[in-house]
């Protein structure tokens, strides 16, 4: 493998209050950064002082949007132990991003080894205060200056980290949700199913709309057919129907979240009913008519679990359960984060 370089800051920031720290506003002393070029491949990899990328204004990045980022979070134990939350999962779904976005793929064991470096590095950013955490960004992006469309020949890696509280003002309070009838997030053979930002910009559109009409986000239908559920937000969703837990089943369109990956196993490990399939906006709302909608909820790396407390669909409102956290969410955000944190018995050995 590779050898990390590192180069020490000498002006150490100001850090945040645990207390009051927002979601992504605040970044750690150090980055990791590793460039590609045709010639030498991935080449390298160092630990820099936390500094601003300098680009060609031609760089590939602003103009076609070649880019991928992944989220997760490290968290200390009482016992001062690191505890990263499934991190391989990231790496691996970070090449399977770069593949459909013709990236060149990234050596995992080095991203990791990078990350746990970085993190050891800025390990007295990480926040203790229950419902913080320190966020970890890595993304690569396409640096060749050319204005034709065609994939950069040049590329950067670049790792941040920031401490961060909860993702949602709500925090674990039930969030208005309304159905999205006229944008779509993803359609089928596009990049829905790649951590990529061309779909992150084209759900603001959406959630500006919500937003000024009082609901949190938006839930995602599919593009053909305007039908089946896809997403909530940024996240993944869930709804519990007469006892059966439900998520869409990954279809192409829909990001294979690592929390969704996570709440199926650990359903499943609790011998509870959960299946992965096609759920429509009419069967969620025949289900809330006959009084089977028990639960509805998110699940993402920077939320963990957010409950729905209402849907907006037709001009209906959906109320589940009293517009107040279910039983469900409220169990699988313990668990989650009590194994993220250490402070529960981590079954899958999820933690590393
Ligand atoms: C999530 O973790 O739910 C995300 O998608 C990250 C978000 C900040 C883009």
């Amino acid at each position: 493998m590779q050898e990390i370089k590192v180069q020490l800051s000498k002006n150490k920031k100001e850090k945040p209050i645990d207390e009051q720290l927002p979601f992504g506003r605040y970044f750690t002393d150090h980055m990791f950064v590793m460039d590609y070029s045709e010639e030498k491949g991935w080449f390298d990899p160092r630990i820099i002082p936390y500094q601003p990328i300098v680009l060609d204004p031609a760089a590939i990045i602003f103009h076609y949007g070649q880019t991928v980022f992944e989220g997760l979070k490290a968290y200390v134990t009482k016992d001062q132990d690191v505890l990263l939350f499934r991190p391989d999962e990231n790496m691996k779904r970070m090449n399977r991003s770069n593949q459909r976005l013709c990236i060149p793929e990234i050596d995992e064991d080095l991203a990791l080894e990078a990350l746990k470096k970085l993190i050891s590095i800025d390990r007295d950013w990480i926040p203790t205060k229950e419902g913080t955490s320190l966020y970890i960004r890595p993304f690569v992006f396409a640096t060749e200056p050319y204005l034709g469309v065609a994939p950069s020949t040049t590329y950067q890696f670049v790792i941040i980290l920031s401490p961060v509280g909860a993702y949602y003002k709500e925090g674990m309070n039930p969030v208005k949700i309304a159905v999205e009838s006229e944008y779509v997030r993803a359609v089928k053979g596009g990049t829905g199913g790649a951590k990529t930002a061309g779909n992150y910009a084209s759900a603001l559109k959406a959630q500006e709309v919500a937003e000024k009409e009082g609901y949190s986000q938006v839930l995602w239908l599919d593009g053909k057919e305007h039908k089946y559920i896809e997403e909530v937000g940024s996240m993944n969703v869930f709804f519990k129907i007469d006892g059966e837990i439900i998520t869409p089943a990954v279809n192409g369109s829909i990001l294979q979240g690592i929390t969704r990956k996570s709440v199926i196993e650990l359903l499943k490990y609790w011998e509870m009913p959960v299946v992965e399939r096609k759920i429509s906006m009419e069967e969620v709302y025949q289900a809330y008519k006959e009084g089977k909608l028990e639960e509805a909820f998110g699940t993402g790396t920077a939320a963990v679990i957010s409950p729905i407390g209402e849907l907006f669909w037709n001009d209906l409102k959906l109320t589940i359960h009293n517009g107040k956290t279910g039983e469900l969410s409220k169990k699988l955000y313990d668990t989650l984060t009590g194994i993220q944190t250490g402070k529960v018995a981590d079954p899958l050995n999820w933690v590393m």
